[in-house]
């Protein structure tokens, strides 16, 4: 089963973009790939303000790969959640992937695996595939440990998951997020390795089914490097995803 998994790249534009700016770039990613073959899955998830209009627009175009995604989803299904974003609101606007426990969210919003756990499960019960983020800290890397860390956090986040349905894993050291500094391609791989035996661990041969990705300043200049690696099947691109031009360069096999 190795090496038969779609790649998959993801742009997360993070809190960027307003549905006009977004909008523009759809029409410039739309001109620049039109018709060029596009490595595996490409996914896009703007703010959530810009999706209704993105998935409009996305739907009048003909022969496109680029799906939508978001950037967060809460688990219950309506209520009383003040600030809260439900599954059947991302649905409606077309939405096949979620982002859960971004290492942002994590740090700045206190979200506990236990959350994101609920989250990945909200979002497969809608029919939308999880994108679960794990990933160290520099303190926890030099202290070398890094995979004991992965694998808490494997454990804790996925209690959801009932080791059949899709799921996404993306690898994001904290210390490569936005700092110019990528993990090397030797180490994403250990990393994504370890994700993916300890997938084997809990749901046997399934793990060679799912795709796991790496994030951490992705660029057109590393892309080939980091997904020619065995276990490497993507990229969740932050900051070179927010001008077309350079999305389109990583997401093009032509180029
Ligand atoms: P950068 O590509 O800007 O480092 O961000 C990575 C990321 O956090 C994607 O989710």
């Amino acid at each position: 089963m190795e090496n038969k998994r779609k790649p998959l790249l993801m742009a997360n534009w993070k809190m960027n973009k307003t549905a006009e700016r977004a909008l523009s770039w759809l029409t410039s990613y739309l001109l620049l790939t039109e018709g060029r073959s596009q490595v595996g899955d490409v996914v896009v998830c703007p703010p959530f303000t810009a999706l209704y209009a993105m998935h409009q627009r996305l739907a009048e175009a003909e022969n496109i790969n680029l799906a939508l995604g978001a950037q967060d989803i809460f688990w219950m299904e309506s209520g009383a959640y003040t600030g809260e974003i439900a599954a059947e609101m991302l649905t409606e606007c077309g939405v096949e992937y979620v982002i859960c426990g971004h290492s942002e969210r994590r740090q700045l919003l206190q979200e506990s695996s236990e959350m994101i756990s609920k989250k990945c499960g909200a979002a497969v019960s809608a029919g939308m595939t999880p994108v679960l983020c794990v990933g160290e800290s520099l303190s926890i890397r030099e202290g070398g440990l890094t995979m004991e860390w992965l694998e808490a956090q494997l454990n804790e986040s996925l209690r959801f998951w009932d080791k059949k349905s899709d799921i996404v894993i993306a690898y994001e050291p904290i210390w490569a997020i936005g700092t110019g500094r990528a993990a090397s391609a030797a180490d994403a791989q250990s990393a994504c390795l370890c994700i993916r035996n300890f997938l084997r661990e809990i749901a046997g041969d399934v793990a060679d089914t799912i795709r796991i990705l790496y994030g951490g300043s992705v660029t057109p200049d590393n892309v080939d490097e980091l997904m020619t690696e065995p276990d490497v099947d993507g990229a969740l691109v932050g900051g070179a995803s927010l001008q077309a031009e350079i999305f389109a360069e990583i997401a093009l096999t032509d180029r």
